[in-house]
């Protein structure tokens, strides 16, 4: 069965086709025809963060070159057999009305190329950044409509799930059903929770930031040193620097509720903590930034350690999951690493490769394979774009 999934729940625009089938009732066999990416996180980089007028527009210039390419890649793109009825086209027009530059772009596909062999279509619906999701929910009802072919709304956060636990190479993956109970760690720019799932598609969520993600405190970190947006890859680079010097600790930042026996979290107080140390110096040295990385890595690694720890403690999960674009920390993933050896030798730890750990269609596909197999669709008018989307669904 192929399945096109679409992603613009943020920055990224997203757009992969897969080939799945059924291997045995717990392996799904993904085969990966196209993964197309595109990433507006330079042209966000000028506002120090995500500016989501400016990310619904990118979105919509850049869906359907990058559907152009994922077809070609996949070797799909149809040549056109007849243009598609004037009714068609204003049904498209009406249904992509808030999008008026995708419309065009989706008019110029519709009569250039014809249906590709795609069995159905998911999408990201939430959470993420309105604006940017509306139009990845609206391109899914368009080229669902123009392919008459069903449509799966996924959750973003399950996809990060399906990132770490897919095993295979970039062309081929293969998802098997994980020992459960099973704890999620997901820690991206807009979320750090830990989620229990009981069984494959349940997700209770254990624990949550109270304030900024852990992903969203690198970025405010990094921007108080000076550091480009997005941040996270910046400060571990320097931490890691600092590491490799042995620098003195010179400064000391907090670790917020790292002994609060709540499985949440609160990063924000750490970055007013780092604001404090900032505004008593003129000018920060390369060393004091590498010494101010290293100190902010590590109280965000600690907490999260810490609080998961504590989670499995509590749960007897027997596989943990890392996922989102913290995850591709490799302090994080070394730390969470010993610990586990350590404490909890029988947990298998799953943390999505680094091409995965960053918004991305693939894991979008993944995550819909199993409901693409059961036929579990929706029909086009009841996905709405959600924001504030929740994975908890018991
Ligand atoms: O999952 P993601 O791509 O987007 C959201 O859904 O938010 O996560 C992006 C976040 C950013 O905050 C970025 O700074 C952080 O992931 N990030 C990292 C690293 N790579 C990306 N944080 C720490 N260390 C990294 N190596
Ligand atoms: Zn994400």
């Amino acid at each position: 069965m192929k399945l096109l999934a679409i992603e613009s729940s943020c920055d990224e625009t997203g757009i992969a086709i897969v080939d799945i089938s059924e291997s045995t009732t717990d392996t799904l066999s993904i085969d990966v025809l196209a993964h197309a990416l595109n990433s507006q996180a330079s042209i966000h980089a000028q506002y120090g963060g995500v500016f989501p007028t400016v990310a619904k527009r990118e979105h919509a210039k850049n869906a359907v070159p990058l559907l152009i390419s994922a077809l070609s890649d996949a070797k799909l793109l149809a040549e056109v057999t007849e243009r598609p009825p004037q009714a068609l086209v204003g049904e498209l027009m009406h249904m992509l009305e808030r999008e008026q530059e995708l419309f065009v772009h989706v008019a110029m596909f519709a009569a250039t190329y014809g249906k590709p062999d795609i069995d159905a279509i998911a999408v990201t619906y939430g959470p993420g950044l309105e604006p940017a999701l509306w139009v990845g929910v609206n391109f899914a009802k368009a080229l669902a409509k123009l392919w008459s072919v069903p449509l799966i709304p996924i959750n973003h956060m399950e996809g990060h799930i399906y990132a770490a636990l897919i095993h295979g190479s970039t062309s081929q993956y293969t998802f098997e059903k994980p020992k459960l109970p099973l704890l999620s760690l997901l820690v991206s720019g807009a979320h750090s929770e830990l989620v229990l799932s009981e069984s494959v598609g349940q997700y209770k969520i254990l624990g949550s930031t109270r304030d900024d993600a852990a992903g969203e405190c690198f970025d405010k970190c990094a921007r108080l040193l000076g550091l480009p947006y997005p941040g996270g890859p910046h400060i571990s680079r320097l931490a890691a620097e600092a590491r490799r010097k042995q620098l003195p600790r010179e400064f000391v930042l907090p670790r917020p509720m790292i002994h609060d026996t709540s499985l949440d979290c609160s990063f924000s107080g750490l970055k007013t903590a780092l604001l404090r140390i900032t505004e008593k110096q003129t000018a920060l040295s390369d060393e004091q930034k590498e010494q101010l990385s290293l100190e902010v890595e590590d109280a965000i690694v600690e907490v999260l350690v810490k609080k998961t720890l504590l989670a499995l403690e509590r749960t007897g999960a027997k596989t943990c999951v890392v996922s989102g674009g913290v995850s591709a920390n490799t302090h994080l993933a070394a730390e969470l690493s010993r610990t586990l050896e350590e404490q909890f030798p029988d947990v298998s730890l799953c943390i999505s490769p680094r091409n995965l750990s960053t918004d991305n269609a693939l894991m979008i596909a993944c995550a819909a394979a199993p409901y693409a197999l059961k036929e579990q669709f929706a029909p086009p008018d009841t996905i709405q774009a959600q924001g504030n989307l929740s994975l908890q669904r018991t």
